[in-house]
C-alpha cells in the first residue's frame, strides 16, 4: 500500500471563473501512470507498457485544461447524473413528470445524453488523495441541476493498484427520490498510436444479450440475444470483421454503439476483455452493474484536435461504458435507476492492464 504522499498533486489551470482545479498522478511499480483531474473527475492519460515494455497514453483527450474545456465528446469523463440516452428528455417519478434538456438528436430524434447541458463532465469536483494510491471527488448536485430532482452528493474515487489495475468506483446518496446512472467514459486507442483504427482491436464482452434500440438509439423494452447476430462478442473477436455488416442494429448506430447485457448476478465479474494484436496491450473489465455500452467511435470525425493536435478519426477509439439500461426511467421491465433517502448508489468499474507476447496470443484472435 502506498502513502498519500505517492500521489502527485498540481494545479492543472484554472476554470473560466477563475476557481483552480488540480490534476493528480498515479504512479506504480510497474510504470503504468494514470492522470486524473477535479474537472470533469476525468481520467486525462493512461499510459501503460506494451509487450516489449515501452509506454504509451492509450486515451483520447487534450493537452491541457483549456483543451479539456473544449470537451464535448466525453472524453475521460466522468457522467452523471444519467449517462447514456433518455427519450425525449422526460420522465415520471413517484407521479410527478420531469422534464430534461435535449442535447443529443440520433436520425433527427431529440434525447437527453449524458446527463445533459452541463453535466458531472463539466463540473469542478473536489479532489483529494487517498491512502491506497487513489484520489477521491466529490461533487454535490444540487436539486434541480440540469432538471433532476434531490440534493445528490456523489464520490468517485480513482485507485491505481500495484495489480496494474485502475479503479473506478463511484457511490452516492440523495435527500428526495432521483435517478442516477453514474458512468465512466475513457475513449481507449490501445495501440498508443490514435491515428490508427480501433477495428484491428480483439473484442470479448461477456455479454448474452443485447438492448435493440429505435433510430433514435432509445432502446426499444426487447432484451434480445446476440448469437447469430454481429454484435456476438461472446468469443474474442476483431471488431472490425463485423462492423459494417448488413443489419438494423448496426445501420442506427453507424457501427457499434449499444448497450449489452450481462447474465443476471450479483458482484463484480468480468464485463469485457480487449486486446490489440500490434502492441499486445489487453485491457479487461470487470463490474457490478447489469449492462456496458460498447461504443466504437462512429461519430468521431476528424474534427477534434486533441493530444499533440491528433485530429480523432472515426473509430480511432472504443469506450466500454458500464452501467444501468439506457432509459430505463422510461421502461419498467429494465432495472430501476431509481435513488431514495436512505440508499446509497454504488458502482464499480475496474480496468486491469496487461501487455502480451505474440506468442501468448490465442491463435483464434489472430487474423
Ligand atoms: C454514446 C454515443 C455518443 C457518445 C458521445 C457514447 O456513450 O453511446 O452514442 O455519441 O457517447 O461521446
Amino acid at each position: 500500500m502506498s502513502s498519500p504522499s505517492a500521489v502527485k498533486q498540481e494545479v492543472f489551470g484554472k476554470m473560466s471563473d477563475g476557481r483552480e482545479v488540480k490534476i493528480f498522478t498515479l504512479t506504480n511499480q510497474n510504470g503504468l501512470e494514470a492522470r486524473v483531474t477535479e474537472y470533469g473527475a476525468i481520467l486525462v492519460s493512461m499510459k501503460t507498457p506494451d509487450k516489449v515494455g515501452k509506454s504509451a497514453d492509450i486515451t483520447h483527450g487534450y493537452d491541457d485544461l483549456a483543451g479539456w474545456l473544449t470537451n464535448t465528446n466525453y472524453f475521460g469523463a466522468t457522467i452523471g447524473r444519467f449517462g447514456n440516452r433518455i427519450k425525449d428528455g422526460k420522465f415520471t417519478l413517484d407521479g410527478k413528470p420531469y422534464t430534461l434538456a435535449t442535447n443529443n438528436d440520433p436520425s433527427g430524434l431529440p434525447c437527453h445524453l449524458h446527463g445533459g447541458i452541463k453535466g458531472f463532465d463539466k463540473v469542478l469536483w473536489s479532489g483529494k488523495p487517498t491512502a491506497e494510491n487513489g484520489v477521491q471527488f466529490t461533487y454535490v448536485s444540487k436539486d434541480g441541476e440540469e432538471g433532476y430532482p434531490g440534493n445528490l452528493t456523489v464520490k468517485v474515487t480513482y485507485t491505481l493498484t500495484g495489480d496494474n489495475e485502475l479503479k473506478w468506483e463511484a457511490c452516492a446518496t440523495t435527500d428526495a427520490p432521483t435517478i442516477l446512472n453514474l458512468v465512466h467514459h475513457t475513449y481507449w486507442n490501445l495501440s498508443g498510436d490514435p491515428g490508427t483504427s480501433i477495428n484491428d482491436h480483439v473484442l470479448m464482452l461477456a455479454a448474452p444479450n443485447y438492448l435493440p434500440t429505435d433510430a433514435g438509439l432509445i432502446p426499444t423494452g426487447v432484451i434480445a440475444p446476440v448469437a447469430g447476430t454481429p454484435l456476438d462478442f461472446t468469443k474474442p473477436t476483431v471488431i472490425g470483421e463485423r462492423v459494417d455488416a448488413d443489419f438494423e442494429a448496426l445501420a442506427f448506430s453507424g457501427g457499434y454503439d449499444h448497450a449489452w447485457v450481462f447474465e443476471k448476478g450479483t458482484g463484480v465479474r468480468l464485463a469485457a476483455r480487449v486486446k490489440d494484436p500490434k502492441s499486445g496491450r489487453v485491457m479487461e473489465i470487470s463490474t457490478d452493474q447489469p449492462a456496458i455500452q460498447f461504443y466504437g467511435g462512429n461519430f468521431l470525425a476528424g474534427t477534434v484536435a486533441g493530444k499533440g493536435g491528433v485530429k480523432y478519426a472515426r473509430r480511432s477509439a472504443l469506450c466500454l461504458e458500464t452501467e444501468g439500461f439506457p432509459d430505463s426511467p422510461n421502461k419498467p421491465s429494465f432495472p430501476s435507476p431509481v435513488l431514495r433517502p436512505g440508499e446509497t448508489y454504488r458502482h464499480v468499474m475496474i480496468h486491469k492492464f496487461t501487455a502480451e507476447q505474440p506468442s501468448s496470443i490465442p491463435s483464434e484472435s489472430i487474423t
